[in-house]
């Protein structure tokens, strides 16, 4: 009677704190704030962006390469039939105009679905290899192009696929052919993902990759999706935006991580991306997740941006520097700063310019 009664204890205990895990991560699936809206003095939206700017970069000249197209079955599309496309839009242009690159002859543009985007600069010859995570047929790759600005022309180089990258969400690149890429699922099929995000298995991660090199160098996280680099290449930043969280890993020489921090957010983190002169982090998030897997135009998904500072301090700052009930912007997706220009890329719906040079709007 005893020990039954001990082990009915134990399973008890066990299963409330399974169910009390399940209810919290259950309730930041559901998660669902409505924001009040916060404005910037000068925005506007950029003119030829209709359908999504999942994700961009910035190039230390201002040159921004912004993905656009995304589509997923749990995703909105207000183009389902139109492929996707990489946009090039010059910051330093008082008023910067998308241009669609052109893509070398062979690649498949018609099943091209661009979700992260990252570059690397070869010091040696200025060589800009821009990275694509693409899902053409609901699977997942890494296509690496060479940029040609004298042309607005993406020369593709090479299609990255590999097992232990079932599903990619974002990158950053390392060189002409290394990254490290988040791996949201641990499964390829769809049906699998659904079962895994539903019962909040924590089971995404992230992978290094190289020609001569692939391992898992982080696991354990509910949904990795934006990743960055430190201005001096020292430390990763990953998002897991089912745990509303940042987490802040060392880079160890052989391409390791070691965890140093996490900083908890109240909203969902999706892209990351690093000021190159403050080592700031702006992140592109969404504040109310059920309505961008249930898009209803009468009230759809918000947008928020943060910014963090000091990020390696003992007291980071959090500010929030945007946000928009999706009356302008619809579920934002990335945020990143050129010199006094903000740029706010969405999902599915447009992308949004600021000019923050204003003295008493400098949140920078
Ligand atoms: C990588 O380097 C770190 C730090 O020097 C070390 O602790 C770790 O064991 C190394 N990992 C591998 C796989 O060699
Ligand atoms: C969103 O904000 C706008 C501007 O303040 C307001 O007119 C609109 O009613 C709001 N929409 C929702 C769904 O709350």
């Amino acid at each position: 009677m005893g020990k039954l009664l001990t082990v009915g204890v134990v399973l008890g205990g066990l299963l409330g704190l399974l169910s009390e895990r399940f209810l919290t991560y259950r309730s930041r699936l559901l998660y669902d704030r409505e924001p009040e809206n916060k404005d910037l003095p000068n925005c506007r939206l950029i003119e030829g962006i209709e359908y999504g700017s999942e994700d961009l970069v910035i190039l230390p000249n201002g040159l921004t390469f912004i993905s656009s197209g995304l589509k997923s079955p749990i995703l909105k599309s207000f183009a389902p039939d139109r492929p996707g496309e990489i946009f090039l839009l010059d910051l330093n242009e008082a008023d910067p105009k998308p241009v669609v690159l052109k893509i070398s002859d062979g690649f498949d543009v018609s099943s091209f679905n661009p979700h992260g985007v990252s570059a690397h600069i070869e010091e040696t010859d200025n060589v800009v290899y821009v990275f694509v995570v693409n899902h053409p047929h609901g699977t997942s790759t890494v296509e690496i192009f060479k940029f040609e600005e004298e042309n607005n022309y993406l020369l593709h180089l090479k299609t990255i696929k590999h097992e232990l990258l079932p599903s990619i969400d974002d990158i950053v690149a390392l060189g002409p052919e290394s990254f490290y890429a988040t791996v949201d699922y641990y499964f390829a099929n769809f049906i699998m993902q659904y079962v895994e995000i539903l019962l909040g298995l924590p089971w995404s991660s992230v992978v290094y990759y190289s020609p001569t090199d692939v391992k898992e160098v982080a696991c354990g996280f509910y949904f990795t999706n934006g990743i960055n680099i430190s201005p001096a290449r020292k430390y990763i930043y990953i998002a897991d935006s089912l745990d509303h969280s940042i987490h802040i890993m060392g880079k160890d020489d052989n391409n390791s991580l070691t965890p140093v921090k996490v900083i908890p957010l109240e909203t969902i983190p999706r892209s990351i991306d690093v000021d190159p002169v403050t080592g700031n982090l702006w992140v592109g998030c969404l504040p109310n997740c059920w309505k961008l897997f249930n898009y209803d135009p009468e009230s759809p998904p918000g947008s928020e941006v943060i910014l963090i500072q000091n990020i390696l301090s003992d007291e980071p700052v959090v500010t929030q520097v945007y946000a928009n009930n999706g009356s302008v912007l619809q579920g934002s997706s990335v945020a990143a700063v050129y010199e006094k220009k903000l740029i706010v890329g969405t999902g599915f719906h447009k992308a949004l310019l600021c000019d923050l040079s204003e003295p008493e709007h400098d949140v920078a």
